[in-house]
């Protein structure tokens, strides 16, 4: 469905809201705007359009009924100024400290990708675990590495990562747990292996828990958010297919295929003053997405000894498939041939992919091992 912008006005302030589609209701729209503008879950809201009110918390009818040729304007008035200036005061009273901080984690949250961008409320990482530096039992011997709470963050903007949401609803993926990989285990796994190949997240039990390395050797920082992020997507393809085999790869390059279409769709949307695919580290020198993904995937393979080209036809088709799904906002040509690719090839499809991780779980269970992979 295509999401289009509106601009949300309260007391002179605009925030300009992206994810509206002609599926949002009243009820959504005035909880998007609490969010947007800090409010308290409780506080009351009037919204009112075209000198329309908009405010019924129990309103599910869909407010759009079309996409709007241009963004609508909305007014956000509260209803009791009480409720606001309360809390206003509470935030400035230094003797409530834990609140406060309370407080500004949640905003922190919710800004990593501008004010209305959160987890699907059904498919989603249910927990998120970061590792505390005594789990390590090991400091960086100068300087400091980033605190859980930073880790915590960190997990969060992953999951709310909008090219994330997108995989994941697309997928209907539910994940137990977004954890943080144990980097001392991950230095013992690394002097083990001595392979070149580190071992950079696992996959526990077809997706129950997912647990990803955030930090660098050196225990100073983060690894780039880029990387974190591929590895996070390999990780969630290992939800269907445990080897990294051609079936594994052509589910991952979709899921890059449509975690790259989100960013460049939401092109028009400006966080702090950037947008979206800047927010992601993704380098997007072309907007032609097919290529974007085979080059990467070049690099990837060749690591297993295999090549894009063998999985280029169902690549190719999800970039197509995209672009016709979100009509009207084609990002660019795709090279395409004029050949029928319908009779040589297919992309994995849901039933192709149930069937791998059937497969998958068949051999676990006569392995009788553990199911983790990497
Ligand atoms: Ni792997």
């Amino acid at each position: 469905m295509t999401s289009f912008l509106i601009n949300l006005s309260f007391q002179g302030k605009t925030v300009a809201l992206t994810d509206v589609t002609t599926s949002t209701t009243g009820t959504d729209l005035h909880r998007m705007a609490l969010v947007a503008f800090s409010m308290e879950d409780g506080a009351s809201l009037k919204l009112l359009y075209k000198g329309k009110r908009l405010d019924q918390e129990d309103d599910t009818s869909p407010i759009f009924k079309v996409v709007p040729k241009k963004a609508p304007k909305i007014l956000v008035m509260a209803t009791s100024s009480s409720q606001i200036s309360d809390l206003q005061s509470k935030r400035s009273d230094p003797t409530i400290r834990g609140f406060d901080q309370e407080r500004t984690t949640v905003q922190k949250k919710e800004l990593h990708w501008g004010p209305t961008t959160s987890q699907d409320k059904n498919y989603k990482f249910c927990r998120f675990q970061a590792c505390t530096w005594q789990s390590f039992g090991h400091r960086p011997t100068d300087g400091e590495t980033p605190h859980a709470f930073e880790a915590m963050q960190l997990l969060e903007k992953l999951a709310t990562d909008p090219g994330i949401v997108a995989i994941m609803k697309e997928r209907e993926l539910v994940v137990g747990t977004l954890g943080e990989m144990d980097p001392i285990d991950d230095r013992l796994m690394q002097t083990k292996q001595q392979q070149g190949a580190c071992l950079l997240g696992y996959n526990t039990n077809g997706g129950m828990r997912i647990d990803l390395k955030l930090r660098r050797d050196d225990l100073k920082g983060f690894r780039p958010y880029t990387e974190i992020m591929a590895t996070l997507i390999h990780e969630l393809s290992h939800n269907w297919v445990g080897e990294h085999n051609l079936l594994f790869w052509t589910n991952f390059g979709q899921m890059r295929a449509e975690y790259v279409h989100t960013h460049l769709r939401l092109r028009s949307t400006v966080v702090a003053g950037k947008t979206t695919a800047e927010l992601a580290g993704l380098k997007l020198e072309t907007n032609n997405v097919y290529d974007f993904v085979m080059q990467e995937l070049q690099k990837d393979m060749a690591q297993h000894g295999l090549h894009p080209n063998m999985i280029a036809s169902p690549i190719e088709q999800r970039c197509r498939e995209l672009d016709e799904t979100h009509g009207g906002q084609k990002l660019g040509s795709l090279v395409v041939g004029s050949t029928d690719l319908t009779a040589t090839s297919r992309p994995a499809t849901a039933r192709d992919l149930a069937l791998a991780a059937a497969e998958q779980r068949a051999k676990e269970q006569k392995n009788n091992g553990k199911s983790s992979q990497s």
